[in-house]
């Protein structure tokens, strides 16, 4: 009987990971990590290991994965392969946070996971318990956005639509905006957030409707989320945003950048403001 299961996934480009990072938690995974492929002829000295282009994932499940997840990864990314295995527990979760150590987010603030001492350095510190939750503050876009809020400034208000761990609104309140706004659509994550939240001493209202069903407006919105569903919601987006308040997205891979803007539509008196990268990805900022 094995402790849990380990699907491999070969071949998996940018899309099939982002897809993948919020699928593979819906159909029950544990967890994910890349698997780094170095490769170095044999016999070479080079020192600099290069690092395949394609990506290899590890996707953990308590339970064998179920068939329709299979079955979807099949049909939308026929270029992947999969091999499952059961493996005995080696308490991988152990391992994943050995790695999760304590960094500069911002010019002054800190990410600290929950079970680990806050450095000296560090002035303002968000700690985080990231659970199942997306937002350790690792990833680039949560670094766009997080470097973004810190550019704008502190403002009356804050929408964060997509909070995961709940990092950026916390980020928020720091920053000193007086007024912090969550949406998130999964329930684990929301009870990741408000742990988060209860953890910084902060008051963020997590609000469990849809941001199509929400009513204020914020001086500042922002969502990370990845860019096909910010072309979905991009009316509700728009709506919160107070006039003249901004609204900043990030979760755009590179490589659709155009079909992000093509989708997106801004009034024709709007452009977008800002645009900056990180690695393969993107924010994008307008004001309203
Ligand atoms: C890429 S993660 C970002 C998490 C965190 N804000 C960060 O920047 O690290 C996107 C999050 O948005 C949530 N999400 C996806 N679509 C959503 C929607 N329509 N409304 C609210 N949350 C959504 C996902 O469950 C996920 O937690």
């Amino acid at each position: 009987m094995s402790d849990y299961f380990v699907l491999r996934l070969h071949s998996v480009n940018q899309r099939a990971e982002e897809w993948l990072s919020q699928e593979a938690f819906a159909s029950g995974a544990l967890g994910m990590s890349e698997v780094l492929n170095f490769s170095q002829p044999e016999g070479e000295e080079d020192v600099f290991a290069q690092i395949s282009d394609e990506r290899t994932l590890d996707v953990y499940f308590e339970q064998s994965p179920p068939h329709a997840f299979l079955q979807r990864i099949q049909s939308l990314f026929p270029g992947i392969s999969a091999k499952l295995t059961g493996e005995a527990n080696k308490d991988w979760l152990a391992e994943w946070k050995k790695g999760f150590k304590p960094f500069a987010i911002t010019s002054r603030h800190w990410v600290v996971p929950s079970w680990c001492e806050t450095p000296e350095e560090a002035r303002h510190v968000i700690r985080i318990d990231p659970g199942m939750a997306f937002g350790t503050g690792t990833h680039e876009t949560t670094r766009l956005v997080a470097r973004e809020l810190e550019i704008l400034g502190p403002h009356n208000s804050l929408l964060d639509v997509g909070t995961g761990t709940g990092i950026l609104a916390i980020l928020g309140r720091q920053l000193g905006f007086k007024k912090v706004t969550a949406t998130e659509l999964e329930p684990e994550a929301r009870r990741v957030a408000h742990e988060n939240f209860a953890l910084n001493g902060v008051q963020v209202e997590l609000d469990s409707r849809q941001v199509e069903d929400l009513k204020d407006r914020y001086s500042v919105v922002v969502a990370n989320i990845i860019d096909g569903v910010l072309v979905r919601i991009q009316d509700s987006l728009k709506a919160r945003v107070k006039p003249g308040g901004w609204l900043v997205v990030s979760g755009i891979i590179k490589e659709r950048e155009q079909e992000f803007l093509k989708g997106f539509k801004l009034k024709p008196n709007q452009k977008w403001r800002v645009r900056r990268e990180d690695g393969d990805w993107l924010l994008f900022a307008v004001q309203l």
